[in-house]
């Protein structure tokens, strides 16, 4: 199993580009069973969890052809959806117990096809992570669903879902996404309220329109959808990774130095730009020749200044970049006080932070982080991929050497962290092989 070496105590310094969203990509990778394509998408990232959901829709029956980036960070794949009817249109607990977003070809194959056998995703590390919101909204379009096995067997009698008037009872990403890509081609209007803003379903709700689809109220939490008879081909670009981007701004927050972030888009960041910001952090925006970009300086031995934090749906602050930013809190002076409240088990990281030498406290979905600490490296191991992110900032931080086990996780999001890093003069290297 591969890990990651870091020696740490050095400023980073340099360019950094920022690749293709992950959780942009995976609901754009679904909605290309929305039509027969073909739907071309540039810009995927080159981490596992593509290539995961790029496998389920294969299994499903479609074509899909890919194109690595020169640099491999990258990929571009054309899905062609066609007559899948013919097959079992089924995903297997094999890949969706890898990936829980596979859940979100459920709705666009009860769209297009009136049926679809989808495995259940089971536990997840970071908390329950339910998908009752996705099913009970499916079945009020008129789908039929049992849970058989472990499976959710649904189908729509008459064979097209029906328009409704819908309040998610929760903000969810992946609901909104699911039930989005569903109205698509459903018989009327369907009025989707309470939807997350996230970015990536702005990117979704782009992506469906260039294939035709009719919505109005992009990047707010109402969405009118109306429902048309077919959806065609189209090519689109995934919009820049926040969640890389913010986790390079806390690598070069924790560690200091001066790094400049190509392809970003500074809107999608500023929650955690803001209480850089505040922490004592420079940060400035400007345009470069590859569109906008963002930069960082934190002088080498100038102080941080701890903040608060608070988790909750976008514009706030993301729960996908908590984990991070409390690496950085481990090296700001003062208590910050961090509340998770998308997930109930997100503290994983803080267990190991510790075991590197950091001072906190979780009572329940509240951490307390007394800092600044020096911390020393130390093997650490982590369970989920925004975790891994953090102990390897706490890494570049850290005197010494640090190992970062188990990095699968890792690479299921960020394709070329260590080389991204290296190039900011991070000494960071894999090792393939060895034990856990
Ligand atoms: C998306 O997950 C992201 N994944 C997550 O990214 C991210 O942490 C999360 O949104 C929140 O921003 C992808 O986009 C692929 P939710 P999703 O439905 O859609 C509860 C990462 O590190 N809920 O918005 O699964 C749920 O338990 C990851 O890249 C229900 O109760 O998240 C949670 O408490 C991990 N019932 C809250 O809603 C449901 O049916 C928000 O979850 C669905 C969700």
């Amino acid at each position: 199993m591969d890990r990651l070496v870091i020696e740490g105590g050095l400023g980073l310094s340099g360019r950094i580009r920022v690749g293709g969203a992950k959780n942009a990509a995976l609901p754009c990778i679904a909605a290309g069973l929305l039509s027969d394509g073909p739907v071309t998408l540039s810009g995927l990232p080159a981490v596992s969890d593509i290539r995961t959901m790029l496998k389920v829709l294969e299994g499903l029956g479609c074509a899909v052809t890919r194109t690595p980036s020169p640099d491999g960070l990258e990929l571009t794949a054309a899905i062609r959806a066609v007559e899948l009817e013919k097959g079992e249109l089924r995903a297997p607990y094999d890949l969706v117990k890898t990936m829980r977003a596979s859940i979100l070809v459920l709705g666009p194959l009860l769209a297009r096809y009136g049926k679809a056998s989808v495995s259940l995703p089971g536990g997840c590390a970071i908390g329950a992570r339910p998908v009752n919101l996705h099913l009970e909204a499916l079945q009020r379009m008129g789908a039929e669903i049992q849970i058989d096995k472990g499976y959710v067997e649904a189908r729509v009698p008459g064979g097209r879902l029906k328009a409704m008037d819908h309040t998610f009872d929760k903000v969810s990403v992946g609901a909104t996404e699911n039930l989005l890509m569903a109205a698509t081609l459903a018989d009327g209007v369907t009025t989707l309220r309470n939807c997350a803003m996230e970015p990536e379903i702005g990117d979704l709700v782009d992506l469906l329109q260039k294939m035709g689809a009719k919505i109005e109220g992009i990047h707010t939490a109402t969405l009118v959808i109306t429902g048309v008879a077919t959806l065609g081909p189209c090519e689109h670009t995934i919009i820049p990774d926040r969640i890389e981007a913010g986790t390079y701004l806390c690598a070069a927050a924790a560690a200091g130095g001066d790094v400049v972030l190509d392809r970003v888009v500074p809107e999608h960041v500023r929650a955690l730009t803001e209480l850089l910001d505040r922490c004592g952090c420079t940060l400035t925006e400007r345009m470069g020749q590859d569109g906008p970009q963002l930069r960082i300086q934190r002088e080498k031995g100038q102080k941080l200044r701890a903040r608060d934090i608070t988790t909750a749906p976008y514009p706030a602050f993301p729960t996908d970049l908590q984990a991070q930013a409390m690496a950085v809190m481990t090296q700001a002076n003062g208590i910050s006080v961090i509340k998770e409240t998308i997930f109930e088990n997100r503290f994983q990281h803080a267990m190991e932070l510790e075991r590197l030498g950091a001072n906190l406290r979780i009572d329940g979905g509240t951490a307390i982080v007394a800092g600044a600490s020096p911390l020393m490296g130390c093997t650490v191991m982590a369970t989920d991929l925004r975790a891994s992110a953090t102990l390897v900032i706490a890494g570049l931080v850290a005197e010494g050497t640090t190992t970062v086990d188990r990095i699968y996780h890792l690479d299921r999001g960020y394709a070329g962290l260590d080389t991204k890093l290296q190039g900011v003069g991070a000494r960071i290297h894999r090792v393939s092989g060895g034990t856990v």
